[in-house]
Order: structure tokens, then C-alpha cells, then sequence
């Protein structure tokens, strides 16, 4: 298939027509926000999936009953995708949604909402691993072709959602004071529990440490593998493989080192910094 037929172009960038259509994406544009709503704004392979996981049980005080019975896609909705207008009704407030959108891509009723938001970011090299593996079992994307040439894709902004120094450049300069907090996917990594604490903080669900450490169990990589609630398994096989790769693939910090050359690490460490025009912007990781 060619790339005009496996994508649609909104806006100057690039969705998934398997999951997203013109329709759905004015659909969030029209969407209505309201105060109580709990947004996950994650760039694609930093953590979207996770967070599905992790807001039901830290809104509701560690229920289990959302994730053990209700797909990631219909418990936590994209803003973006089809399935949210036929769900929307049907959510309890408070509803909780993850998006993909670049700042500006955000509908006009977020902004003079409430609604709190938690951007979650991670290494861009992590990204493309991850990304690029995603691309090889999920056939309603593009072959990624050669890992070589799956970074320039990506570096181009051929991808998903845009350039990934542009969504991090947009969302860091949102203006959304103390409705807005950052944490990275490295954070969750090494110390669940404590993101799990600030991000409680944030929502305002101060809960017990107990709670914590149960829901911290629940969303760890080795749980949530098993989860068929959670690891796409009942996605049917001819549109996600995961004898080609699992989509909880490896969970892991610093994957990049087993695939980037240096000449490949060169090439991405100076076209990021460039697009980020790091004087003025400082990265919580080394890209050396
Ligand atoms: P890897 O491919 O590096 O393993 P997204 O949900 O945004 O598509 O991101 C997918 C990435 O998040 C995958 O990374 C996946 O394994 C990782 N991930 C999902 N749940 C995780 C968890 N509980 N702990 C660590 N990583 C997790």
C-alpha cells in the first residue's frame, strides 16, 4: 500500500487511517473539555499505553476492575480516534484520555478549560527503536524499512504525529501554569512508585503509600505484558503481530545502544539539537 493509502494528512501531519479519519479528528477539535478531565499528552512510543494503565487507578484509588475488564482504547480513549465519539457518552467523570496531538492541534474548549494534563516525554532514541519496531508489527503502518533509513523518517518528521522536537518544543512552552506536569518515561522507569506519588500529588488523589505500591505492581511492564486488557492481544493478528514484535516489547532505558552506529548517533544527536535549538532548551537526557 502507499503511503497516501495507509495515511491521512490533517493539517500537515501524518495519522493512521486504520484509527483516525477526517471525522474523528474534527470530532476533537470540537470536543468539548471540561474542568474535572484528566488529559495524557504523550508523543507515539513514550509511554501512551502506560498511562492508560496508570489514570483509572490513581482516579479511582486503585480499583482494578477498569483494567481487568475494559480494553487500554475504550478504558482511557485517544482524543483523536474514531472510538471516542461512539464512548464519549458513556464516560464517568472523572474521564480520563490520552492524546498524541502537538500543542496546536488542541482543541479551542481545552483551552479555557481546567482539564489537567500530564506530558509524559522520553528519549527520542528510545522513541525510534521503539517506533520502529512498532512499524514492522503493525500492519496499518508503513514498513519502516531499514533501521538506517528509519532514522532519517524519523528525523525528517515522516512519522506519526509530526516531528518529535517539534511536539516536545510545543508542549514545553505551553502556557497552562499549574495545570500542566512534566515527567519522563525514564522517571517511571526507575522509580515507579515516586512518579506514581507526584502524579497522585498533581491530580489532587493524595493517596495512602499502600495504594501506591498496589498500583505501582499493576503497572509495571512484567504485569501489564500479561494483561490482555492491555497488551493488544486481542487486536486480531493481521493488524498487529506480535510474533513479529510485541507491543510491550522490552520496557526498558537505553535500548538505543544495541541498534544506533555512531555515525548514526552522530547524525541524530546534531539534527536534534539543531531542531531544538538547545541553547534556550535543555533536555533531561545526554544525546551523546
Ligand atoms: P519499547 O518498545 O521500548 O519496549 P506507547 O504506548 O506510547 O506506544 O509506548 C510503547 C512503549 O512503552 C514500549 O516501549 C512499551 O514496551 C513501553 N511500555 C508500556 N508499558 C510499560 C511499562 N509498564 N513499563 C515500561 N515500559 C512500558
Amino acid at each position: 500500500m502507499s503511503s497516501e493509502e495507509i495515511y491521512l494528512n490533517y493539517k500537515g501531519l501524518m495519522f493512521p487511517k486504520e484509527t483516525h479519519s477526517l471525522e474523528s479528528l474534527e470530532f476533537a477539535q470540537e470536543f468539548k473539555f471540561k474542568d474535572e478531565d484528566v488529559m495524557a499528552v504523550v508523543y507515539p512510543k513514550s509511554g501512551t499505553i502506560w498511562m492508560q494503565e496508570i489514570l483509572p487507578l490513581l482516579l479511582n484509588g486503585g480499583d482494578l476492575t477498569p483494567i481487568h475488564t475494559i480494553p487500554n482504547w475504550d478504558r482511557v480513549p485517544w482524543l483523536e480516534e474514531k472510538r471516542l465519539a461512539l464512548l464519549v457518552d458513556k464516560m464517568a467523570s472523572p474521564r480520563a484520555m490520552v492524546t498524541h496531538f502537538p500543542y496546536q492541534l488542541m482543541p479551542p474548549s481545552f483551552h479555557t478549560s481546567k482539564a489537567k494534563v500530564i506530558y509524559v516525554m522520553r528519549n527520542p532514541k528510545d522513541i525510534l527503536v521503539s517506533s520502529y519496531y512498532f512499524h514492522k508489527m503493525a500492519a496499518f503502518l508503513e514498513d519502516p524499512r531499514t533501521f538506517d533509513e528509519f532514522v532519517d523518517t524519523f528525523l525528517e518528521g515522516k512519522v506519526l504525529f509530526g516531528k518529535w522536537t517539534d511536539h516536545v518544543k510545543g508542549w514545553k512552552s505551553a502556557e497552562l501554569g499549574n495545570r500542566l506536569m512534566y515527567i519522563t518515561y525514564e522517571e517511571m522507569v526507575q522509580d515507579l512508585p515516586a512518579a506514581l506519588r507526584q502524579m497522585s500529588d498533581f491530580l489532587g488523589r493524595n493517596l495512602s503509600e499502600d495504594t501506591i505500591q498496589k498500583i505501582a505492581e499493576h503497572c509495571s511492564f512484567k504485569t501489564m505484558k500479561t494483561n490482555k486488557m492491555s497488551n493488544f492481544s486481542l487486536v486480531p493478528k493481521m493488524y498487529m503481530d506480535a510474533d513479529k514484535s510485541p507491543f510491550l516489547r522490552k520496557g526498558v532505558l537505553g535500548d538505543w545502544k544495541n541498534h544506533f552506529n555512531s555515525e548514526q548517533l552522530a547524525k541524530f544527536t546534531s539534527a536534534i539539537r539543531k531542531d531544538l535549538d538547545s541553547e534556550s532548551f535543555s533536555l533531561p537526557w545526554n544525546l551523546d
